[in-house]
């Protein structure tokens, strides 16, 4: 479609030498200047970034590999492989309860929720909570609660272009994605389009679904799609959630 690839975020535990470049939404470039930093952790620096990333841009794609750890990484992946192997993964659908509908040609992804009981899984949701309290700490955002589902893209798999969530709803408020595949060429496709939030017909950038890689966004405005995939793709989607009870979207 002509979009740059987002580079993401440069992880200062990566490259801790010299000044971060930043590259946001595809275009702007900043220095965010020296930051230290301990693997592993979720620092003051590194949830300032993502809550400037998100209130400016309102997305960002970075890259979380150092941070998490590459064994958390393998044994999420190797949770969602063996899940879809088992037959364990359902069809995902639009909308909740009642209002479910599985539109295949809208999505043909499948998910498993996560429950945060193994430990990859236990790990994994302290790094969430800890995102989920840094970003009400920043942008006053009250988020509750988060809910996060394993999702499978087959070959030929796609999901066509959406929000997350309809404004108003107070429901999901902050999205998130961490991809789960090793050597992602941008040839074996299931990229994710990112849509300009004002100008929703405007694609700002592409992330591919490389292991470790996260891209953030707000839900109620940023449109996004995941382009048809040729190759199996494992990702990991966690919403942040204003209420406390789910309702239907
Ligand atoms: C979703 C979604 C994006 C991706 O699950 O709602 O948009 O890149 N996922 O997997
Ligand atoms: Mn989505």
């Amino acid at each position: 479609m002509g979009t740059p690839v987002v580079t993401p975020i440069h992880d200062p535990l990566i490259a801790p030498a010299s000044a971060v470049q930043v590259a946001v939404a595809g275009s702007d470039v900043q220095s965010v200047g020296l930051v230290h930093d301990r693997p592993g952790a979720v620092s003051e620096i590194w949830l300032d970034e993502l809550a400037l990333g998100l209130s400016e841009q309102g997305w960002m794609a970075l890259d979380v590999r150092a941070r998490l750890g590459s064994d958390l990484l393998a044994a999420l992946q190797q949770e969602v492989e063996i899940l879809d192997r088992t037959d364990a993964m359902q069809r995902a659908g639009i909308g909740r309860g009642n209002d479910l509908v599985r539109d295949r040609s809208v999505r043909r992804d499948k998910i498993a929720w996560l429950q945060g009981i193994t430990a990859p899984q236990a790990a994994l949701f302290e790094f969430f909570d800890a995102i989920r309290q840094g970003l009400n700490q920043r942008l006053f955002l009250g988020l509750k609660r988060f809910e996060t589902h394993y999702a499978t893209y087959h070959p030929g798999d796609f999901y066509k272009k959406h929000l997350d969530s309809f404004q108003g709803r107070a429901s999901r408020v902050v999205s998130l994605v961490l991809y789960l595949n090793e050597d992602w060429q941008a040839a074996h496709g299931g990229a994710l389009q990112v849509f300009n939030r004002d100008i929703e017909y405007e694609a700002c950038g592409t992330v591919l679904p490389e292991a470790g890689r996260m891209a953030l966004f707000m839900s109620e405005e940023i449109p996004h799609e995941v382009l048809p995939a040729n190759r199996t793709r494992y990702s990991l989607a966690c919403w942040f959630r204003q209420d406390e009870v789910p309702l239907p979207l």
